[in-house]
């Protein structure tokens, strides 16, 4: 870390970032403080720095930070049996797929799989389109059929691991990894001529591809900078794949478990009351901090092609994480935080633009995942501004702040935030 980034933090903080560096793969650049403990949704660092947390560890922390319930739920476990393997079962684990199903307003013979990250909910889902895809007329390796595709979308983030990563759009991260998974194509997020141009491209002869297994999206892409998809592409895109007899996954890593009003986007109500998906990805807000994700997959025969061996992981609906966030689906459903986080968004986003700062374009999101447009690409020097004067934003583009809180943010705690970033002078540095 440069010495006069450290001559700006407290004693404690440069302290421990100065080991921090000297240890540590610089795969994340040098984080910007050292945090000590949090409550609700607001975290002190080492040096006794008190922020308002709109980042919530990357949309994770539904419930903000040592929520009692989930605290209780997590010590409790952790008293009877933290980790038991997949050669057992436990009951929080089975409680909590039910619950998902439930949520997810999934069909009789809907089933879960557990892993421990976005990146592993995505894996599983790309390896069940993939099982799926060997079953679609043309692509049977057995009669020397031509490989199924998936089609991902641009400015897509699906996750790091190999996989995941063969479908996240951004190149300067991907290509330097290539060649990855083969068949993942991209087309142009919300352009339905295009998705109908690559499902088009399947077809006997030399020049014709395989068979489409699965379409993969967010509806509202945050890695990217919290871009939307329209609903009318999304409608759009569910009949394609039904004409197509191929799957629709929608990835709501960052957008699921209550973060955009409704327990899923799919069920967003200018979706016609949902989009029905085949697989839905989950993983940050669903354990409220403890590292979890998965895949519920619909129906009864897309299911069965999951068979002992297929896919697993040691630690997949371990019964720690299981009570964690069975205590995290409990509180969100107990405290109203699905219409919380649709109220409290509102709020944010109506107060931002009355506010009066002339850096401040637009914003756009839905519920508690929403970005602030800069004027000028001066997104990380606004991101710092902010953070020196109590409040944690997250610069996602150039000329994009994304505000994430946590499901508990108060009314009191976003005109806190309102009244930090009205203040962000117009006049910092580009990036
Ligand atoms: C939509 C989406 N999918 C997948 C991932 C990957 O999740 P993880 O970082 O837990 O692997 C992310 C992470 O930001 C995400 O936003």
């Amino acid at each position: 870390m440069a010495t006069e980034q450290l001559e700006n933090l407290g004693s404690e903080d440069a302290k421990w970032l100065g080991k921090y560096s000297q240890v540590h793969m610089n795969v994340f650049g040098t984080p910007l403080r050292v945090m000590d403990y949090g409550k609700g949704a607001h975290i002190w660092d080492v040096d006794g720095n008190e922020y308002l947390d709109f980042l919530a560890g990357i949309a994770v922390n539904a419930l903000g930070y040592a929520h009692p319930k989930w605290v209780k739920a997590i010590s409790e476990q952790a008293a009877k049996a933290a980790h038991v393997s997949n050669y057992f079962a436990t009951e929080p684990q089975i409680k909590l797929a039910s619950k998902l199903i439930e949520l997810a307003g999934a069909p009789e013979g809907s089933h879960v799989y557990f892993g421990n990250s976005g990146a592993e909910g995505n894996e599983a889902a790309l390896k069940l389109a993939k099982l799926y895809g060997r079953t679609l007329p043309g692509a049977s390796p057995a009669i020397g059929g031509k490989p199924a595709r998936i089609i991902a979308m641009t400015h897509g983030f699906h996750g790091r691991t190999m996989g995941a990563l063969s479908a996240t759009w951004k190149p300067a991260i991907r290509e330097v990894f290539e060649p990855l998974v083969p068949n993942i194509e991209f087309v142009e997020a919300s352009d339905d001529a295009a998705l109908h141009d690559a499902f088009a491209e399947t077809g006997p002869g030399k020049y014709g591809k395989g068979p489409v297994a699965a379409v993969i999206m967010e509806l509202i892409q945050g890695e990217a900078g919290v871009r939307p998809l329209g609903a009318d592409y999304v409608k759009k895109a569910r009949q394609m794949c039904d004409d197509n007899n191929a799957l629709l996954i929608i990835d709501e890593v960052q957008t699921g478990i209550g973060r955009t009003g409704s327990w899923f986007a799919f069920q967003r109500e200018d979706l016609a009351g949902g989009v029905v998906p085949d697989i839905v990805t989950f993983a940050k807000g669903v354990a409220g901090g403890f590292p979890m994700g998965g895949m519920i997959s619909f129906g009864a025969k897309l299911s069965a092609l999951f068979t002992p061996g297929s896919h697993g992981s040691t630690f997949a609906g371990n019964p720690l994480g299981a009570a964690a966030a069975l205590a995290t689906l409990e509180t969100i459903e107990e405290d109203g935080l699905v219409s919380n986080a649709e109220a409290r968004g509102q709020q944010l986003r109506d107060g931002i633009m009355a506010c009066g700062n002339p850096l401040f374009v637009s914003v756009r999101g839905r519920g508690l995942l929403d970005a602030v447009e800069l004027a000028h690409p001066c997104a990380h020097a606004a991101m710092n501004w902010v953070l020196e004067h109590g409040l944690i934003v997250n610069a996602v583009a150039p000329d994009a702040l994304r505000l994430v809180p946590p499901l508990v943010v108060t009314e009191q705690d976003i005109d806190q935030a309102i009244s930090i970033l009205a203040k962000i002078p117009t006049d910092l540095p580009n990036d």
